[in-house]
C-alpha cells in the first residue's frame, strides 16, 4: 500500500460503530498534487469530482472513494441505493471528529442514516447526560443534517426501508452490515464512516470486497449440533467469530432461527470476528449461490456423519468448525449482580418488544432496565413502548447501551446480545453478562 493510500485511511479503528477512520485531515490539493494517477476506470463525471470540479468536499469525498477502491482492486464505482454512517456519538469522534464533519458542504445523493448518537435526543438529561456533552452531540447531528442525511440514528435502519435481494449499499454499522448482507441479500462492505460519507455524497461507491458474487461464497463450515434459541444465537457468534475472523461462514443448525436471532447471531459475529456475511443452510438467501466447482465437501462425505444430514444439492467449504454448545450455555449460565438490564442492541423490532412484554407478565422492574430504539420504529410501535414504560423501564431512542456516556456509570451490565457482551467491557469499562429476554426480565424484577 502507497504511502499515499496511508495517509488516507489511517487506522481503520473497530467499533461498535463498524471500521470508524481515525479523522485526518486531508491538506487541501496536496493530495491531488502529490497522487500521480489512478487505476480504476472513472467516467467523465467522476473525473470531473474527483479533479475538484463540483467543489473541494465531493472532491475529497471521490478521493476517499478512488483511494479505497484501487487499495482493493475496485475497477470502477457503482451507484448504491442507501448509506447508513458511524461515527456519530461525540463519545466516539470528539471535537476532531466534529470539525471534519462541520468543514463538509454538500448533499446526500441517496437516502442516508446515521449510527446511534450518545444520548436520546430529547430525553437526554433523563438519562444524566451532562450538558456540555449534549450540545457538542447536537452540533455533531446537525452538521450531518446541513450535509442532507436524515438525523435517523439506529443501528437498524432496515426497519426504516428494507434493502431488496442484490441492493448495492454503503452500510457502516457491523451489525447492520452483517444482516444486509446475510438476511437480506443486499451488497455492502464494512464502511468505515468518512468511506459511508463519501459514499452518500457521491450516491455512489467502489465496486470490490462483498459487491463481488465471487467474494460472497462460504469459506468455512460452522456445525452446530444441538438445536439453540433466542440469545444464544448471540452467544453462538460471540464464540464463532474469533475462530472466523473476516471469512464467510455457513451454519448448519439443528434449530431454524427467526429473523432476531440471525440479527444478534451476525451482530455477535461482526463484533468478536469481523465478518460481515455468513449463510445459514435452508434459511437465507444465497445458500445457493456456491459454484460447483468450489464444492469440496458433498454429499459422500456428509453421509457417513449420522448428525449431519445435508440435501445433496449443497457443497459445503471443506474448512470446518464443530461448535461446543457446551460453551454456547456456560456463557449464558454466568450473570452476576447486574445494576443495569440492557436490552435492544441491536436496536429492538416489533417483536422484541412484544417478548418483553410477555416477560414482563405485567410486573414492575426494580433495577435499571434500558430498551434502545430506533426513533421512526418506535413510533410505528408507540402503544407497545407505552405498555413497556409503564413497568418503569427506560425505553431509549436514538442511542445505546455502548454509545453513550450515561452506560459507564454501572458496575455490571446484564444484555441479551453478544456484541453488547463483546463491546461493554471494553468500550464503557462495565462488566457483562448475557442471558435470555426472559432471564434479563426476571433479574430485573427480582
Ligand atoms: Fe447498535 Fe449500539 Fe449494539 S450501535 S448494534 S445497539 S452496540
Amino acid at each position: 500500500m502507497g504511502k499515499l493510500y496511508k495517509k488516507i485511511i489511517k487506522d481503520f479503528e473497530v467499533s461498535p460503530e463498524g471500521r470508524v477512520f481515525k479523522i485526518l485531515p486531508l491538506p487541501k490539493g496536496e493530495y491531488s498534487k502529490s497522487f500521480c494517477g489512478y487505476h480504476m476506470h472513472l467516467t467523465n463525471d467522476e473525473e470531473l469530482i474527483y479533479n475538484g470540479g463540483q467543489g473541494p468536499t465531493l472532491q475529497k469525498m471521490m478521493e476517499i472513494l478512488v483511494a479505497l477502491g484501487d487499495i482493493y482492486g475496485a475497477e470502477k464505482l457503482i451507484p448504491i441505493k442507501s448509506a447508513q454512517i458511524a461515527g456519530v456519538s461525540y463519545k466516539t469522534i470528539g471535537d476532531a471528529g466534529l470539525e471534519w464533519i462541520s468543514d463538509l458542504k454538500g448533499t446526500a445523493k441517496v437516502p442516508a442514516v446515521l449510527n446511534p448518537m450518545g444520548m436520546d435526543r430529547t430525553a437526554w438529561e433523563s438519562m444524566g447526560i451532562d450538558k456540555k456533552f449534549a450540545l457538542k452531540q447536537e452540533e455533531i447531528i446537525r452538521a450531518y443534517e446541513k450535509l442532507g442525511i436524515k438525523a435517523e440514528c439506529t443501528c437498524t435502519p432496515y426497519y426504516l426501508e428494507r434493502p431488496r435481494f442484490g441492493d448495492h449499499l454503503a452500510w457502516s454499522e457491523s451489525s447492520a452490515v452483517c444482516f444486509a448482507n446475510s438476511v437480506l441479500g443486499a451488497r455492502t462492505n464494512r464502511e468505515g464512516g468518512p468511506s459511508a460519507l463519501a459514499a452518500a455524497l457521491v450516491g455512489k461507491t467502489a465496486e470490490y470486497g462483498l459487491h463481488i458474487k465471487e467474494n460472497r461464497y462460504p469459506t468455512v463450515t460452522i456445525k452446530v449440533k444441538e438445536p439453540i434459541h433466542g440469545a444464544e444465537y448471540g452467544a453462538l457468534g460471540y464464540v464463532v467469530g474469533p475462530k472466523v475472523g473476516d471469512g464467510v461462514p455457513i451454519f448448519t443448525l439443528k434449530s431454524t432461527p427467526s429473523e432476531d436471532e440471525l440479527k444478534h447471531l451476525g451482530a455477535a459475529l461482526a463484533s468478536s470476528g469481523a465478518v460481515a456475511l455468513f449463510h445459514v443452510l435452508d434459511v437465507t438467501p444465497e445458500q445457493y449461490i456456491l459454484p460447483p466447482e468450489r464444492m469440496e465437501v458433498g454429499k459422500q462425505e456428509l453421509e457417513n456423519e449420522d448428525d449431519w444430514k445435508v440435501p445433496s444439492r449443497y457443497f459445503l467449504p471443506r474448512e470446518r468448525i464443530d461448535v461446543d454448545v457446551g460453551a454456547v450455555k456456560k456463557l449464558m449460565s454466568e450473570h452476576g449482580e447486574p445494576d443495569l438490564i440492557a436490552l435492544g442492541c441491536p436496536h429492538a423490532s416489533k417483536q422484541e418488544l412484544e417478548d418483553i412484554i410477555r416477560a414482563l407478565k405485567g410486573r414492575k422492574v426494580k433495577k435499571d432496565v434500558w430498551v434502545c430504539v430506533g426513533r421512526s420504529a418506535a413510533e410505528k410501535d408507540a402503544a407497545l413502548i407505552d405498555e413497556i414504560r409503564k413497568s418503569g423501564i427506560k425505553v431509549l431512542y436514538d442511542t445505546c447501551m455502548v454509545v453513550s456516556p450515561a452506560a459507564n456509570n454501572f458496575k455490571r451490565m446484564m444484555v441479551n446480545s453478544g456484541k453488547a457482551l463483546k463491546y461493554v467491557p471494553s468500550m464503557c469499562g462495565v462488566e457483562a453478562s448475557i442471558g435470555t429476554t426472559e432471564e434479563c426480565i426476571e433479574e430485573a424484577c427480582r
